[in-house]
């Protein structure tokens, strides 16, 4: 018989599969792995743990001497927050939303002694950090997520420059206002700006309309937008992404916590040249930007620098990031449009270099229809550009899914069932992405940075996150550098939790300790037994 790992609040072998589903990132990694541990026949091998010497010794070639070590108290908690003269009850990061900014050195330790003080049990997770796989936050896979009232010490070397964010892997979580952004600089930066923004973009529900959780049940019980597009086809189409922008109508789109009514303003002066680290950190909404009056140099992708481009705007999908400079034209009032793709509202901030009053939030400047960033504009820089080589592994990564009961899939099944993929340290793996459904996915894979391969089979962007349209085939390339056991998912957190995510799995000939087969984090497996001494 095959044994489960025990599951924070849940007594483990009764659970039903329903119910693992609706934790998505809770339950349902300790199942994959198991089936992992279960799977083929041919040379026996074993799950690195994720705190096994591997993982460790990893994360000792990141630390550098004498590193600083960055100690932050972070507590998660009820709420109420101001979104621009209406007041929401939710969860968040200390007092604001988003969370305040942690802000490091690359190669600096971040130390975050992590209070929860919320009614469920919930995790952080480091989203892009190339961070030792016990602090990524992924519950019964790399820890067990944090009991209400609960403390976790995260505690990982942050090796690369760029621009990151943190949130919860569990459940909905990440709906509500449970972010932040974690700012790593860059030592070496050449600094050719004067200031520097961060813009953090949200799609926002809770406290004002439906729970989270309320929208997910009406996506599984065919209610709601994305029911309306299933029977129809109908509903607004982005051409960018060739399909809808999302699965959920929300009542507000949020940029810096404040909703476009009564914007946030950005001060600067005319010649200034400004870097914006832009997050988007909604759940479910893809934004275009445009800086009214202004072109935008594009420098760094998901915290990766690129051979600059220069564009009108840009679309931005859920957890992708983007800096961008830009020099301030006059003295003015400028709009920093986040329109929601094919959603037909915005978020908005204005850069004010001149008096004058906002302009309303119907403002469209002609930028947002220019020309638009397309990812084949994105090359990584020069310092971060993988070598071209020959893949040691290739995987298909077949996304599916998304009809009635709004199970979403990758290779074929939802996560819990479906196969993980497994590496080796050291491998080129290279990923071929496939969509055979209606909808967009942004696809991320924890830990790691891949190269997206443009087409033609140049080199793109260093990426975590990249957007995979309907009917279209992205491949990505990366070296198995960071061994433990690492998700891949679309970022979507209703396709998250409705099944969209797999394990990849660095796999081992050493045979695991007793203590590694007892751990609770699901790296129990009955067929590993004849190799324990
Ligand atoms: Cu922002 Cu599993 O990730
Ligand atoms: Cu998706």
């Amino acid at each position: 018989m095959r044994r489960y790992a025990m599951l924070a609040g849940m007594s483990a072998p009764n659970f039903s599969r329903r119910r693992f589903l609706a934790l998505a990132g809770a339950g349902s990694a300790s199942v994959a792995l198991a089936s992992a541990c279960s799977g083929d026949s041919g040379p026996k091998t074993s799950p690195v743990p994720a705190s096994g010497p591997e993982v460790e010794a990893a994360e000792q070639a990141r630390r550098r001497p004498g590193a600083t070590i960055k100690d932050i108290a972070l507590a998660a908690a009820p709420l109420s927050v101001d979104l621009g003269g209406l007041d929401a009850a939710t969860w968040g990061y200390g007092a604001t939303v988003p969370g305040s900014e942690i802000r490091v050195k690359a190669g600096d330790v971040v130390r975050a002694r992590f209070t929860n003080g919320l009614p469920e049990a919930t995790t952080i997770h480091w989203h892009g950090i190339a961070l030792r796989n016990d602090m990524d936050g992924v519950p019964g896979m790399t820890q067990e997520a944090v009991a209400p009232q609960g403390t976790f010490t995260y505690e990982f070397a942050a090796p690369d420059p760029g621009t990151y964010w943190f949130h919860p892997h569990v459940g909905l979580h990440l709906d509500r206002g449970l972010y932040a952004p974690l700012i790593v600089e860059d030592p070496t930066e050449p600094g050719r700006y004067d200031r520097e923004y961060i813009v953090v973009i949200d799609d926002w529900t809770d406290g004002i309309g439906q729970s989270p959780e309320a929208h997910l049940d009406d996506l599984r019980a065919g209610r709601g937008a994305h029911a309306a597009h299933l029977a129809s086809g109908g509903g607004p189409q982005s051409d960018y992404l060739r399909s809808p922008g999302g699965d959920v109508s929300y009542a507000l789109y949020l940029l810096n916590g404040r909703r476009s009514s009564a914007p946030v303003e950005f001060e600067a002066r005319k010649g200034e040249r400004i870097r914006f680290r832009i997050i988007n950190a909604a759940a479910d909404t893809p934004f275009r930007i445009a800086l009214g009056g202004h072109q935008m140099t594009v420098t760094h992708a998901d915290g990766f620098p690129v051979v600059p481009v220069t564009v009108d705007s840009l679309i931005i999908a859920m957890a992708e990031r983007y800096d961008v400079t830009v020099t301030v034209a006059g003295d003015g009032v400028y709009p920093l449009m986040a329109v929601a793709e094919a959603k037909a509202a915005e978020a908005m901030a204005v850069v004010r270099s001149g008096s004058g009053p906002v302009p309303p939030p119907s403002v469209r400047p002609s930028e947002l229809s220019g020309r638009i960033l397309v990812p084949a504009d994105l090359v990584a820089a020069d310092a971060v550009r993988l070598p071209a080589a020959r893949p040691d592994r290739t995987f298909g990564v077949a996304l599916g899914g998304g009809d009635a009961g709004y199970v979403w899939t990758l290779n074929g099944k939802p996560h819990g069932e479906n196969k993980p993929l497994e590496v080796r340290q050291g491998e080129r793996i290279r990923l071929d992405f496939t969509n055979s459904t209606t909808m967009f996915h942004p696809m991320h894979l924890h830990g790691h940075t891949f190269q997206v391969i443009n087409p033609g089979g140049a080199a793109g962007a260093r990426k975590d996150t990249t957007i995979v349209r309907p009917k279209e085939a992205v491949s990505v390339e990366f070296v198995a550098d960071n061994p433990g056991q690492w998700m891949i998912h679309c970022h979507n957190n209703y396709h998250q939790s409705g099944g969209m995510m797999l394990t990849m799995s660095y796999v081992t000939d050493r045979p695991l300790s007793s203590g590694e087969r007892a751990s609770p984090l699901g790296l129990v497996c009955d067929w590993l037994a004849p190799q324990v001494g």
